[in-house]
């Protein structure tokens, strides 16, 4: 056995964050930070094991059977590995009902397994930015919901690069009630519905004959999803017509434009808990047909662990689509590296001086590196520009008994000699520091 290596790739669906992917991931989650932290949202995190009901309950037939990770623990529990996190959600804001101040607006960026045939914009493994809003105004919250949603894009410079595409539940209960479906079928048709794009058109006909969907009745549909939303206002005028009537028209008062959020019947979620409005935002260009982000209002959620029902909306927005969606459009910028600058070491006995210049630098926010083994400036500027330190501050025996310190910027091969207890001020001023 003792010559069989194992392997270095991680397990199928899943990534190695190295740090150079690490920085990038790092710099997206800030930016989403700082949009929803500025609409006073709060961060929240919960376990990544919960019990196995928690899903079973309202997650929806697909995620449970085919995308669950789940174990039974050494006390006999049956436990699954998180693949959404809105029933976590619901979980602890029903935990707590009586004291959390309303309306409860909080966010969480929690990684997620769910066990699907890895491709491109599905894993098995995501990081995704959870925002939802718990009370208030259904209408208002709606429309706050997809105002973060879009000022996310507009932060990462992409707004008009994508759409937002919003359906009402209570208009396809309405529809398909009208179809002469009953409730039981409908969520089939709407799991059909949902998974069309994914499986194709032939077995998506398959599956509407098998629930006994009739050739008038998949007209109907077809004709339903061809109908621009005013042509449908006016046919099926409804509670769900009413409400997105109103969203609409909160959104355009807010200055979003009609070709960024438009009517699309044919959007209507996988997860089962859905019960009003529901979103999907897609890039506009082909190269990423996966959504970016998806979501929606949920009445009964917090109702199953006790008497109090909280009516929530809100969105995941999962890291891999998004950074797909950067890369092909250049929205990514560039990085740099982990470090500023090099302090560099002239003798051993001066560690404390190296030491000392560091310290300062390190209070003053830069990422500073001094070396780990005693070599000559050749060598040592060598360690630092691999990393990618813009600057090497330098000093020897004149330097030091002048108080003086040399800084080299590493790009230009240039150097400069400063005044030692110029030095902070001396990056201050040019503002060296990587994201
Ligand atoms: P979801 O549509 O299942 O919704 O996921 C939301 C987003 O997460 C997707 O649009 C996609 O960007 C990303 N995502 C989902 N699965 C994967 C995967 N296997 N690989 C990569 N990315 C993925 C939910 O999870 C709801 N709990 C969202 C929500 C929050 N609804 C209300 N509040």
């Amino acid at each position: 056995m003792a010559d069989v290596k194992l392997s270095t790739q991680p397990y199928k669906g899943t990534r190695d964050f190295y740090p150079g992917d690490m920085r990038i991931q790092k710099w997206i989650f800030d930016q989403m930070r700082a949009v929803v932290e500025g609409y006073a949202y709060e961060p929240y995190d919960g376990p990544m094991l919960e019990p196995f009901e928690l899903y079973a309950a309202k997650s929806g037939e697909e995620l449970v059977n085919q995308q669950l990770y789940w174990m039974m623990d050494r006390g006999e529990r049956k436990l699954a590995v998180r693949p959404e996190m809105t029933p976590t959600l619901a979980r602890m804001v029903a935990g707590k009902i009586q004291e959390l101040p309303r309306p409860i607006r909080w966010y969480s960026t929690p990684n997620l397994w769910r066990y699907e045939r890895p491709q491109r914009g599905r894993l098995r493994e995501h990081w995704q930015l959870n925002v939802d809003v718990l009370g208030g105004d259904p209408l208002l919250a709606d429309a706050e919901i997809l105002s973060v949603a879009l000022s996310i894009m507009k932060r990462f410079q992409g707004e008009h690069l994508v759409q937002v595409r919003v359906n009402n539940r209570r208009l396809m209960d309405h529809f398909f009630m009208g179809l002469g479906l009953s409730a039981e079928v409908a969520l089939k048709v709407t799991k059909a519905l949902d998974a069309r794009a994914k499986i194709g058109e032939e077995k998506y006909a398959t599956w509407l004959a098998e629930l006994g969907i009739t050739a008038s009745q998949r007209e109907q549909m077809e004709g339903f999803f061809q109908s621009s939303f005013e042509q449908i206002e006016l046919k099926f005028a409804c509670e769900g017509t009413r409400e997105l009537r109103a969203l609409f028209s909160l959104l355009e008062e807010s200055g979003f434009s009609k070709n960024q959020v438009v009517f699309d019947a044919q959007v209507l979620r996988g997860l089962d808990y859905y019960t009003g409005t529901v979103f999907e935002m897609y890039d506009t260009s082909p190269e990423n047909n996966r959504a970016m982000f998806g979501g929606g209002r949920y009445d009964n959620l917090v109702g199953l662990f006790g008497k109090e029902k909280l009516p929530g909306v809100g969105f995941g927005m999962g890291d891999v689509t998004l950074r797909n969606f950067l890369e092909t459009h250049g929205l990514l910028p560039s990085l740099g590296g982990g470090v500023d600058v090099l302090v560099a070491l002239p003798k051993s006995e001066w560690r404390v001086h190296s030491e000392t210049i560091a310290h300062q630098l390190r209070v003053a926010g830069m990422k500073v590196m001094t070396p780990l083994s005693i070599e000559g400036f050749g060598p040592q500027l060598k360690i630092a520009s691999r990393h990618g330190a813009r600057y090497a501050v330098l000093f020897g025996d004149a330097e030091w008994a002048e108080k003086k310190l040399i800084i080299k910027d590493l790009a230009a091969g240039v150097q400069e000699v400063v005044a030692a207890a110029d030095l902070p001020a001396w990056f201050a001023s040019r503002k060296v520091t990587n994201p």
